[in-house]
């Protein structure tokens, strides 16, 4: 017997604040025909306009949920994991935020800065502190509060009709059991090649520095996204992946209960689905209602999966995705 990481209590959280793609219509030049048949996306939520409201905050719904459904204390914890790309502040992290609105006393807060691979890489990183001893009880969150920092206007169309805010947690505790559950493998990549295919170039680009008047003319305080390259690479490495993953974990993609794919654009998920051949119901998609929400795309789709009934006891899920950096992964996970 071997301490494996297991997935105690799921949770998500979502501003009470739907947008739909024809209140997008408004803002920019946009359809919401070009909308749903580019991305998939019919609607989103944004923190309401004006709301004191920091990614810690929707972090803090979210972790909240899922520690009382857990049964546990803040205090109990031995780490807080928290994946975003849209701290609080840039510096700290949003962790500690999270950490001192969570309460509970000096409990490490460690910030995964990964974006759509945040709460991918944030598995593995809980994974390795269960299986080392260094950790027993764990909460990971993934948020992400993109309405902030997007302009919403054609120039930048592309990214505002996608991103989208939202919170998903998990609490993870180290259990002495069979070998076959808990974290399976993991695996990841990343291609600095593509870096500036997907980014926001403040606050210390190396041509200009934040407040440089060239940089402000330049909107580089807005996410500049290359669709098409994210695009292609998305539906050519999410396959490759996928299968280095299975044979990492011995397992035959036949066993594989349920996909949870990162939530960018609902063709990048059915080009997965129709790569590995998979029926339909074996591959999990919201990003309809949901958007893009970066880090939180996962364990958002995780929750509902889980409220659903969808999947149960020994089933097999692989969690995949792609996104800046490049960086692309996944995890698979079998429940006890
Ligand atoms: O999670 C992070 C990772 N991100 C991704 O995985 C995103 C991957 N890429 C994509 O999802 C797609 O590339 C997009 C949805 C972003 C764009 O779709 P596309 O089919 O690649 O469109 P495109 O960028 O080639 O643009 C086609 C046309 C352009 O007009 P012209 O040049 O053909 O006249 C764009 O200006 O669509 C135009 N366009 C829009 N039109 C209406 C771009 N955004 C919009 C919009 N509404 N929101």
């Amino acid at each position: 017997m071997n301490k494996r990481s297991i997935i105690k209590s799921t949770a998500r959280y979502l501003p009470d604040n739907r947008i739909t793609n024809d209140d997008l219509t408004g803002l920019m030049d946009t359809t919401d025909e070009w909308i749903r048949q580019r991305t998939g996306i019919e609607s989103r939520y944004w923190v309401k306009e004006g709301d004191d409201t920091g990614t810690s905050d929707l972090a803090l719904e979210a972790a909240q949920i899922a520690l009382a459904r857990a049964g546990w204390e803040p205090a109990e914890l031995d780490l807080i994991v928290m994946a975003t790309m849209t701290s609080d502040t840039y510096i700290p992290g949003a962790g500690t935020h999270l950490q001192h609105k969570l309460g509970g006393g000096y409990v490490p807060a460690l910030d995964i800065r990964q974006q759509c691979t945040g709460f991918l890489h944030g598995l593995e990183v809980c994974d390795a502190y269960i299986r080392s001893g260094i950790a027993g009880k764990i909460l990971l969150v993934g948020a992400d509060y993109q309405s902030r920092f997007m302009e919403k206007t054609t120039a930048n169309r592309d990214t505002a009709v996608i991103f989208a805010d939202g919170a998903g947690a998990v609490c993870i505790a180290a259990e002495e059991t069979d070998e076959t559950v808990g974290i399976l493998a993991s695996v990841f990549h990343a291609d600095g090649k593509h870096a500036d295919a997907l980014r926001v170039g403040i606050p210390a680009r190396k041509s200009g520095y934040a407040m440089d008047p060239e940089v402000l003319a330049n909107n580089e305080y807005f996410p500049f996204m290359d669709g098409r390259t994210v695009f292609k690479m998305a539906v050519t490495r999410l396959p490759e992946v996928a299968r280095e993953l299975l044979a990492k974990a011995g397992v035959q993609l036949a066993d594989i209960d349920l996909v949870i794919p990162h939530q960018a654009n609902l063709r990048i998920n059915e080009a997965l689905r129709d790569r590995l051949q998979l029926p339909d119901e074996k591959i999990y998609n919201n990003i309809q209602e949901y958007g893009n929400t970066t880090s939180a795309t996962i364990p958002i789709a995780l929750d509902e999966v889980m409220e659903k009934g969808i999947l149960k006891s020994g089933d097999h899920v692989l969690f995949i995705g792609l996104g800046a950096g490049l960086t692309w992964g996944g995890v698979i996970y079998r429940l006890p």
